[in-house]
């Protein structure tokens, strides 16, 4: 089976370098398609360079972010994983969906587990919230709960990257809602999934095999630069996205 990596990433100094590391873990990987969804009008020469140097299957698509959202509370990367949900419902009727933050890091052996995913499949995240983990809680090897410091009134309260989903699951209205922190949720439950359906995953979610890693913001420079005649120095291929 294929799995579908998608990856929403949006343009800032960071971009390259979180991508670049991804694309190096994701180039260990068999039988992996990396859905790129870019949070711009068009696609990104940056991105897509990056993408086609990795030799992977890979989809570059854009939707960028509907102009209201501008508060530092806005939910993050919906209007380009819903592109990458429509392209996936018209393209693909095999196969595993995982989305995979662009900052996100993952184990090589996370893939060999939910490559297998029948329904959805669900695994401990660390690095998350006020617990340090978020993870589905097993008892009998089934899914019973979930261990998350922030519950948020949500059935599946879950990180985007704890769950992995059978593609033949994505039904006609299989969503993301423009609503933040809840994401995750709105999603799992436009699937229509139920607690019974939940495969747990990494030894009945007793291992991290993926963590919400968060990269410390570049501080932009408080000197003035001067872009012509540091681009003509010919040392800094993207210096606009340095800056
Ligand atoms: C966490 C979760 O890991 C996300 O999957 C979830 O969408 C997000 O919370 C949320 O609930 O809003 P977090 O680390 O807080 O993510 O956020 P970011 O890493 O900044 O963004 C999540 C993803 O969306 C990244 O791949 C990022 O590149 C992308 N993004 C972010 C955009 O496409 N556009 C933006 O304006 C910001
Ligand atoms: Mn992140």
């Amino acid at each position: 089976r294929m799995i579908y990596y998608v990856t929403p990433t949006y343009p800032r100094p960071e971009q390259v370098p979180e991508l670049t590391r991804l694309a190096h873990t994701l180039m260990h990987v068999p039988r992996l398609h990396w859905i790129v969804a870019d949070d711009q009008p068009i696609c990104s020469e940056l991105v897509g360079n990056i993408l086609k140097r990795t030799r992977l299957p890979f989809t570059h698509i854009s939707s960028p972010k509907p102009f209201i959202y501008k508060s530092s509370n806005f939910p993050r990367g919906v209007a380009n994983r819903r592109a990458a949900l429509d392209w996936l419902h018209e393209n693909v009727s095999e196969g595993v969906l995982y989305f995979g933050d662009d900052d996100n890091t993952v184990d090589l052996r996370l893939f060999d587990e939910i490559r297998n995913t029948e329904k959805v499949s669900m695994f401990p995240v660390g690095l998350i919230g006020d617990y340090g983990v978020s993870s589905p809680v097993v008892k009998d090897g089934k899914v019973v709960g979930f261990y998350d410091s922030w519950p948020g009134a949500r059935s599946f309260p879950v990180d985007m990257a704890g769950f992995a989903v059978n593609v033949a699951m994505l039904r006609e209205g299989a969503t993301m809602p423009f609503v933040a922190g809840h994401e995750e949720d709105g999603f799992l439950r436009s699937l229509a999934v139920e607690l019974a359906d939940i495969q747990p995953l990494a030894k009945n979610c007793t291992k991290i095999l993926v963590w919400h890693t968060k990269t410390v913001k570049h501080k932009k420079p408080t000197v003035k630069v001067d872009l012509d005649k540091l681009k003509n120095t010919g040392r800094y291929h993207n210096l606009a996205s340095l800056l």
